[in-house]
């Protein structure tokens, strides 16, 4: 059983194969959090938490006990301003101008099964494994009411939470806070990883104790964010990837999130994750339902096994449709080769030389459309541009096909140029305000996707271009931060429901075009890796992970990203040095070394490599396609990660019955007299002989994680390795 309920003790027992999650009604209603963390075997965790008189900390005035207050108390979800000063997991405004919130336990349901969260993303039970409880707290004074939802998947190791606000009172209630995840972690002392980051420089690892202070980790962008990723770990101070108390926290959301972090007084650590609380408020009148999105959590002994269980659900549980394990294409992108310079006989040449080493998939990037020559117009005319493409896109498209390749395009439907025939007929489709210049971005402005007739008009053109360009594959790019929040269509008092209602139509749109189109692989896109969620991935399997494509870059945002997301959900390519971004000049055997370790492809004019590097291209495609299922589906560990400075890179991906494996290596600087590193392999079956093709030589399991394998420290710039083992 993962959820019971001990009706004596009001004690409710979640478990997962290797974790325990515990909480309980006490005898005044209040839902209190006892407990989670590895598997306790059920025992009663209410003994853990100490209460005592904390003195200024306030007690709910039916309770008579000093001891007990809100203020000191461990919950799953709090109240707010009434004595509980930490921070919070709701606000909201009372018709009659109050602020406060009391929550008390009402009652609770216990399902087998998965529950839904219409119009949003959420991790979907495959064999039957999933259980639900329900955990009903209602307001007597306002008729406030919430569920509080928790998914318990047993064997993928993870619990997810969402929660649903009701209003069972005669008059509006304005939610201006309303999170997914309240959870008040146990005593200890706590670090807090998290990924930050900008453009071109994504998901870079910052770890920080977790301090007498709120630590706030959001984006108010509209997007989830280069800056930020709604992914947070709270970790036991001492904990590496091998080893200790690490809690993963994910929400499956693509615009603005918050979480917050605090060491309170009592010296346990509390988190709050859910929808990004600046703008946003929302009116729930009475009989209406507000849904927040999900958090998924997951508890692991180190960060390895952490990333392993998250990397599983992702690719099995929250990916869908058929490609979420299945052969990615090969593509050459024509971004970094052409940019806006695009023409047929450009493509087409591009496409002959890809299909001559092995490439797979032709994918047109932006400049295509209307008239879309730079960066300031066309955004909203999805319609090719006939100098650039005489016999449309249909013709290219059948060439490209022609040459048995696949064929896909870049679109950015979310926005609209001022200078574009979409804007010249519905200027009250971009997000604006009256009588304010908006602000630009790239040129260009936000459509209002919380409107439907914007949400139909994109169906009709991308559904129209999908069918009328044969296409097999879309880039859905989203290139500026969302600013001057204002729908045309929404009356004054909704304006602070601008920012979630994008997210909804966006997910509606996307929802509308991956069902219909089930063999159209969709990759998502912001700026390169600006909206890189666990949101996105329920409808793109991939995500262009950054504009950066310099190797040495990439390193650490692979590596960072793949902390939460798996290496298929990366997109990754090889593209020319020197580096367009950098300058920085790397072999092209580094290059593919890093790329391979994603959802692989070549961004570069193939036409300008030498025949050598036209063989090594070949070959690249070729080992990708042999080892493909190891690297996408296998278990990835982070060999050099934690350690800093060490002057490489090196990472190692095993098949899940540790029949093959692959190891990558990539030193960041030649350093004389420094002339080898030795790397512990992991994962391997220490019984077990490995035959490394690269030596012709076999190796005991036990031997390459006991006494680990040595590589000669390189000389030249920006020298790899890799190696490939074999169970024999
Ligand atoms: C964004 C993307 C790039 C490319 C350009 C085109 O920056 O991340 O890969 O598609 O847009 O304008």
């Amino acid at each position: 059983m993962s959820i019971s309920y001990n009706g004596d003790k009001k004690l409710f027992t979640l478990e997962t194969k290797s974790s325990t999650y515990q909480m309980q009604v006490d005898e005044y209603g209040f839902l209190r959090h006892l407990y989670y963390g590895r598997l306790v075997n059920g025992q009663d965790m209410s003994y853990i938490f100490n209460y005592h008189d904390c003195g200024f900390s306030g007690n709910p005035y039916d309770v008579g006990n000093r001891y007990i207050s809100l203020d000191t108390m461990p919950q799953e979800y709090t109240s707010a301003g009434v004595g509980d000063y930490r921070v919070r997991s709701v606000a909201a405004v009372n018709a009659d101008g109050s602020r406060c919130v009391s929550f008390r336990y009402s009652g609770h349901t216990i399902e087998k099964g998965k529950y839904g969260l219409p119009g949003l993303p959420a991790v979907y039970d495959n064999g039957g494994e999933a259980m639900t409880l329900t955990i009903m707290l209602a307001d007597a004074v306002t008729g406030l009411e919430v569920k509080l939802y928790y998914g318990v998947f047993e064997e993928l190791d993870i619990i997810t939470r969402a929660v649903s606000f009701s209003n069972s009172s005669e008059k509006t209630i304005v939610l201006e806070k309303a999170m997914s995840l309240c959870l008040d972690i146990s005593y200890g002392e706590w670090d807090i990883i998290h990924f930050q980051g900008r453009h071109c420089h994504e998901r870079i690892i910052e770890r920080q104790p977790a301090g007498h202070c709120v630590t706030k980790i959001s984006s108010n962008r509209g997007i989830s964010s280069h800056q930020h990723n709604p992914f947070v770990i709270i970790c036991d101070h001492e904990a590496t990837e091998t080893a200790g108390d690490c809690f993963g926290a994910m929400l499956m959301y693509s615009g603005n999130f918050d979480a917050e972090i605090e060491l309170t007084q009592l010296e346990n650590v509390r988190l709050v994750m859910g929808i990004g609380t600046e703008g946003f408020s929302w009116r729930l009148n009475p009989g209406e339902v507000f849904t927040t999105p999900e958090a998924v959590l997951c508890y692991a002994d180190g960060l390895t096994q952490l990333s392993h269980r998250l990397h599983r659900a992702i690719k099995d549980n929250i990916c869908r449709g058929k490609f979420k394990r299945a052969h990615r294409p090969v593509l050459i992108n024509s971004w970094e080769a052409m940019y806006f310079n695009v023409s047929e006989e450009k493509c087409y040449a591009l496409a002959k030389e890809a299909a001559d080493l092995g490439i797979e998939l032709f994918v047109l990037d932006d400049g295509w459309f209307h008239d879309r020559n730079y960066d300031n117009a066309g955004l909203g005319d999805w319609y090719e541009n006939k100098e650039k493409l005489p016999d449309g896109l249909k013709s290219l498209s059948d060439k490209v096909h022609g040459l048995g390749m696949l064929f896909g395009l870049w679109v950015e439907p979310e926005m609209v140029n001022e200078d574009s025939d979409l804007f010249r007929a519905h200027p009250e489709w971009a997000l604006s305000v009256p009588g304010r210049a908006p602000t630009l971005g790239r040129g260009q402005l936000v459509l209002d996707m919380s409107r439907q007739d914007v949400v139909d008009f994109l169906y009709e053109a991308i559904s129209r271009l999908i069918r009328e360009g044969k296409l097999d594959y879309i880039k859905w790019d989203f290139n500026r931060c969302m600013c001057d929040i204002y729908s045309h269509e929404l009356p004054a008092d909704s304006q602070g429901e601008v920012f979630h209602r994008y997210v909804l139509g966006l997910y509606s749109l996307l929802e509308r075009l991956t069902s219909e189109f089930p063999d159209v692989l969709f990759e998502g896109c912001a700026g390169g890796g600006g909206r890189f969620d666990a949101g996105m991935l329920y409808y793109t399997p991939q995500i262009w992970c950054s504009d950066d494509t310099d190797p040495i870059e990439r390193l650490r945002i692979q590596e960072g990203t793949s902390f939460a997301y798996p290496v298929s959900a990366m997109g990754a390519h090889v593209s020319a040095s020197p580096n367009h971004q950098t300058g920085r000049k790397t072999p092209l055997e580094t290059r593919g070394v890093v790329a391979m370790s994603g959802a692989f492809g070549y961004e570069l004019d193939l036409g300008k490599l030498t025949r050598d590097e036209k063989d090594e291209v070949r070959m690249q495609v070729e080992m990708f396609r042999r080892d493909e299922e190891l690297i996408h589906n296998g278990l990835l560990y982070r060999l050099s990660s934690l350690k800093k400075n060490c002057g490489y890179s090196a990472w190692q991906i095993v098949s899940e019955d540790r029949s093959k494996s692959v190891v990558n290596y990539v030193a960041h600087e030649p350093k004389p007299n420094s002339w080898a590193t030795n790397l512990k392999l992991r994962g391997l079956d220490p019984d077990a002989l490995y035959f490394i093709e690269e030596e012709e030589m076999c190796f005991t399991g036990s031997s390459l994680m006991g006494g680990g394998y040595t590589f000669l420290r390189p000389t030249g710039d920006y020298t790899s390795y890799q190696i490939h083992l074999r169970k024999v």
